[in-house]
C-alpha cells in the first residue's frame, strides 16, 4: 500500500502564520505539524510515501524531510500541486506514484494520538473498496459528517453540515483502491471552488463499496488556531509521539 500525505494549500485559517511559510511546518509541540502524519503512516508500516506539497515554500519539505532516513525509510516522494483546488485535487497529482496498488491518504495537518495499524490491517483484509475513520467531535458542523441508517452503516457524508446529522467527523484518514482513479475524474467544483473528498466518499458509498472504523484515541485537525493549540495540548499529553532516530539539539 502506498501512502500519500497532503501538504499544500495556503492555510489561510491561520493567517498571519502562514502568510510565509507552509501550514505543515509550524509547530505542534516539540516536531514541525508534518512529522505527525509522517509517523502515523510509518507506524501503520508503510514505506513509500509521497508528499504533495503547493502553498507556501514546497521545496521546504525536501530540505526539512531529506530522504525520510530519520524515519527510518529509505526514500520519500515528492510532488506539487499547481493550484490550491481541493483534497481531491492533491490526491489526483500522485496517480501515477500508487499505480496499480492500493493507498492510504493522511491530511497533513491531522494529528492523531494512536495508532492506524489495526484500521490498515482490517482495509487491506477487504479486496475492494475504500475506508474512512471517524471520530466522535463536540463540533461537527467543522468537518465531514455521516448520517447512518437504522443498521448503522454510513448512509451519506455530507460536508461541513450546518445541522450535523452525528456527532461524528470523518478524519482525514482514507484508503482506497483503483476505483478512485475512475471517481477523480468525474467530480465537479463545489460550491467553495474545491474538489471535495466527501464527494469521493459518496460515490463509493453509492456503490457499497465504504467502509468505517472509530478511532478511539485522540484526534485533532490543526488547520484553526483553536485547533492548532488543541493538537498541542494532546500531543503534550500523549504517548504516541514521532519516533526519529536523531534527537533534536536542545
Ligand atoms: C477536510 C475535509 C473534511 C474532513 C476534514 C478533516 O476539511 O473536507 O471532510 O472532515 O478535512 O480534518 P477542511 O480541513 O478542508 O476544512
Amino acid at each position: 500500500m502506498k501512502g500519500i500525505i497532503l501538504v499544500g494549500g495556503l492555510g489561510t485559517r491561520l493567517d498571519p502564520m502562514t502568510r510565509v511559510t507552509n501550514k505543515h511546518l509550524l509547530p505542534v509541540g516539540q516536531f514541525p505539524m508534518v512529522y505527525y502524519p509522517l509517523h502515523s503512516l510509518v507506524d501503520a508500516g508503510i514505506r513509500d510515501i509521497m508528499l504533495v506539497t503547493g502553498g507556501n515554500n514546497p521545496g521546504a519539505f525536501l530540505e526539512l524531510l531529506h530522504d525520510g532516513r530519520e524515519f527510518g525509510l529509505d526514500h520519500l516522494h515528492f510532488t506539487y500541486q499547481r493550484e490550491p483546488q481541493g483534497i481531491a485535487d492533491a490526491v489526483r497529482c500522485a496517480q501515477h506514484f500508487v499505480g496499480d496498488d492500493r493507498c492510504l491518504v493522511m491530511l497533513g495537518d491531522n494529528i492523531l494520538a494512536g495508532s492506524i495499524r489495526p484500521f490498515v490491517e482490517s482495509y487491506l483484509a477487504n479486496p475492494v473498496g475504500a475506508k474512512v475513520l471517524l471520530a466522535e467531535v463536540p463540533d461537527p458542523e467543522r468537518f465531514g459528517v455521516p448520517q447512518f441508517d437504522d443498521e448503522d452503516n454510513i448512509a451519506k457524508i455530507i460536508e461541513k453540515p450546518a445541522q450535523p446529522p452525528s456527532s461524528y467527523a470523518v478524519i482525514g484518514v482514507y484508503m482506497y483502491d483503483q476505483l478512485l482513479w475512475e471517481i477523480l475524474p468525474a467530480l465537479q467544483l463545489s460550491a467553495r471552488g474545491q474538489y471535495e473528498i466527501t464527494d469521493v466518499h459518496n460515490a463509493y458509498l453509492e456503490r457499497g463499496l465504504l467502509s468505517y472504523d472509530i478511532i478511539d484515541f485522540g484526534w485533532s485537525d490543526a488547520g484553526t488556531s483553536e485547533s492548532l493549540f488543541r493538537a498541542t495540548q494532546m500531543m503534550h499529553d500523549s504517548d504516541f509521539l514521532p519516533v526519529v532516530n536523531t534527537t533534536p539539539s536542545e
